[in-house]
């Protein structure tokens, strides 16, 4: 038991803001700070921390508390683990009242887990730096490879001697669990090391626990595997892993930029030539867990690729899973032959630097030079290239930004604009429909939103079909989400968001539709923080139905008729925007009548129905009130009330 002292002295040291930080990219906003929330995917900040109140809280999810619960929650600490990693950064004196001796024994697995990796790094790292093989064999590859001491011993890099069970037989004799070392992979069933002869790379977890370990054999040899990773365990996702990240994340945050490159030794190599933001895929495609990692810390990816043919196609390819996640992402193809490790060295830092900012160009773009140069004269395969681009293209959510790449790619590829909108139009719809086919084999969905007919038109910008009664409610969805974070008032700093929710205060829990109600409530707490939820926010969200509504509303073909009707192309939005706070004021009134009548109808039915009693005073009030303001919004849109 740590003692109460202790406890509080952490407490005091631990402001929430300063642990945060190294989790998660915070951003001043009034008195306080705000941020992606690490605990649920979000496009749009939620996670808020005030360091006045020592306290943080996500109102996406909910979650929220103190430092502690935050490491708690993040690292899946126990209490006092969380209190020790504390006591640890702030070099605290932990004054315990017993001394526990069966440490391991008492700890969960999980901890144990971590504990014994962290015993076999040390262990590996010695045999590097402390034993004639390791220093012969293991850290000679390594200086030969260029790696100084100081970049070996941050990422702690190390040695697993030949001798077949001696990794083994310490960790046993040490009284650690043989169970354990087979299950994190260290050790065979057999009782062999997993790792021999070679050199090996930890992987650390953002609080910089090692959770699995990745072995270079020495002489490359056609028949061993270049790399031996370890297996998967409860401390060890590789899908949720990326190289180096413990070691660039402060270098990420700072350049607001990420470097992604393909092997350990490419991180290790750029790392020494001091460009620290960089982290490795290990090989793999990249999953959206690891994307979302990044975002944590930047929304900004540049993707280095190897200059061999096989890179030129992972280049690419495989990056749709960036736009998806609405990351701004840059592409530099490295000379034929060479890797970052190769090339960093070639051309050292600066010249490093400046090839990527010469060559350095964004994923859409390059890939249309790349279609337009290579498939000139193949009219067949440059039409199936181009539905690649197109289909890229389409899944960039953020639609202004999708826009400037069509009118961008068809100059490259001296197109028509049009020619590439109308596909798009198509993979969104295809899309849509696909989501909807998903969705009802999961779960059935209510009727009115499963008939969509993308053929038919809907210039209207009314795809679903809603209860007919409550279009109104639709309508004003409809603006919400398409237009939320657009400005009703400039000047007076509103946008149409705030504007709708400020206006229909009172009146949303009369909101018939379920999905629309939540779309309400979610949007009425975000403004009340004061911030407006943009489209992203809504195609992206957890909800399924709340996600198809958006997606329904925001892929409706008017946006793109209103330009091209208009002679605009895609300079400017300003006539859209326009109509849309004509478009909300008038929502927002038909919103408000539709659900005065129907209160009025209500009590109507009421006073009715029920002996004259019922008729109390305060109805009669609320009645004669819904009447006046009735007239009221009548007026102002210049109907008739019969
Ligand atoms: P060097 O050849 O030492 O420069 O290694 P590298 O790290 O640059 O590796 P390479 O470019 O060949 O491969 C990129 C990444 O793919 C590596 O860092 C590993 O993560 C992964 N990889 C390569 N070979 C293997 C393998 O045999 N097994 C596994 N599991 N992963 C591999
Ligand atoms: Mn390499």
């Amino acid at each position: 038991m740590i003692k109460k002292k202790t406890i509080d002295e952490i407490f005091a040291a631990a402001r929430v803001d300063d642990v945060i930080e190294d989790y998660v990219n915070l951003k001043r906003r009034g008195v306080n700070l705000i941020g992606l929330c690490p605990f649920h995917n979000e496009k749009t900040p939620s996670f808020t921390v005030s360091p006045a109140k020592n306290l943080y809280k996500c109102f996406g999810c909910g979650k929220g508390g103190s430092s502690i619960n935050f490491l708690m929650e993040h690292e899946n600490f126990t209490y006092p683990e969380a209190l020790k990693f504390l006591a640890n950064k702030y070099n605290i004196k932990i004054e315990e009242e017993v001394q526990t001796d069966e440490a391991i024994e008492e700890q969960k697995k999980r901890d144990s887990l971590l504990l014994i990796n962290g015993m076999a790094s040390e262990y590996f790292q010695q045999q590097l730096n402390d034993t004639e093989e390791g220093r012969s064999i293991g850290l000679s590859y390594l200086k030969h490879r260029g790696l100084n001491e100081r970049t070996i011993k941050t990422y702690n890099l190390g040695y697993s001697p030949r001798d077949s069970k001696h990794f083994t037989s310490y960790a046993i004799e040490k009284g650690y669990n043989k169970d354990l070392l087979v299950e994190l992979g260290l050790t065979s069933i057999n009782g062999y090391d997993f790792y021999r002869e070679r050199v090996i790379f930890p992987f650390h977890n953002l609080s910089g626990k090692v959770i699995g370990f990745g072995g270079r054999i020495l002489k490359d040899n056609a028949k061993a595997p270049k790399y031996l990773n370890s297996s998967e365990s409860e401390i060890y996702n590789k899908r949720k892993t990326l190289y180096g990240l413990y070691q660039a994340r402060q270098d990420i945050r700072k350049q607001d930029t990420c470097i992604l490159v393909e092997g350990y030794t490419d991180v290790l190599s750029l790392h020494q030539s001091e460009i620290k933001n960089v982290v490795a895929s290990s090989g793999t495609s990249l999953t959206i867990d690891q994307v979302g990692l990044i975002k944590r810390f930047t929304p900004n990816v540049i993707v280095l690729y190897d200059g061999d043919a096989a890179g030129q196609k992972a280049a690419l390819r495989g990056l749709d899973i960036f736009l998806e996640q609405g990351l701004n992402v840059t592409v530099v193809i490295l000379p034929e032959g060479h890797d970052p490790d190769s090339y960093v060295k070639e051309l050292g830092t600066s010249g490093f630097t400046d090839y990527i900012k010469e060559k350095g160009q964004d994923f859409i773009l390059r890939l249309a030079h790349h279609i337009q140069e290579n498939y000139q004269n193949d009219p067949v395969n440059k039409s199936i290239q181009i539905k690649e681009l197109v289909r890229s293209i389409s899944l960039i959510s953020d639609q202004i930004k999708r826009s400037l790449y069509v009118k961008e790619s068809a100059l490259i590829l001296k197109m028509e604009e049009r020619t590439l909108f109308r596909e798009i139009n198509r993979n969104i719809k295809s899309d849509y429909n696909k989501r909807k086919n998903q969705r009802t084999r999961e779960a059935p969905i209510p009727e009115k939103y499963v008939d969509f007919d993308p053929d038919q038109d809907h210039s209207q910008g009314i795809r679903a079909k809603v209860d007919p009664t409550q279009y109104q409610e639709r309508d004003i969805i409809r603006v919400l989400i398409s237009a939320g974070e657009q400005w009703f008032d400039e000047e007076q700093e509103i946008r149409i968001g705030n504007y709708i929710m400020a206006n229909l205060e009172g009146v949303i829990d009369y909101t018939r539709d379920e999905s629309f109600k939540l779309i309400f409530k979610e949007y009425a707490s975000a403004s009340d923080q004061g911030t407006v939820l943009d489209r992203q926010h809504w195609t992206t969200h957890e909800n399924d139905q709340i996600r198809m509504i958006a997606i329904d509303m925001l892929s409706d073909k008017y946006i793109y008729a209103d330009w091209s009707k208009r002679g605009l192309e895609l300079q400017t939005q300003k006539p859209v925007e326009e109509n849309y706070i004509k478009d909300s004021y008038q929502a927002v009134m038909r919103f408000k009548m539709k659900k005065i009548i129907e209160r009025i109808e209500e009590l109507k039915k009421l006073f009715a129905s029920e002996s004259s009693d019922s008729k109390d005073l305060i109805l009669i009030t609320a009645y004669q009130k819904l009447l006046k303001e009735r007239q009221a919004i009548a007026d102002e849109l210049n109907m008739t009330v019969i």
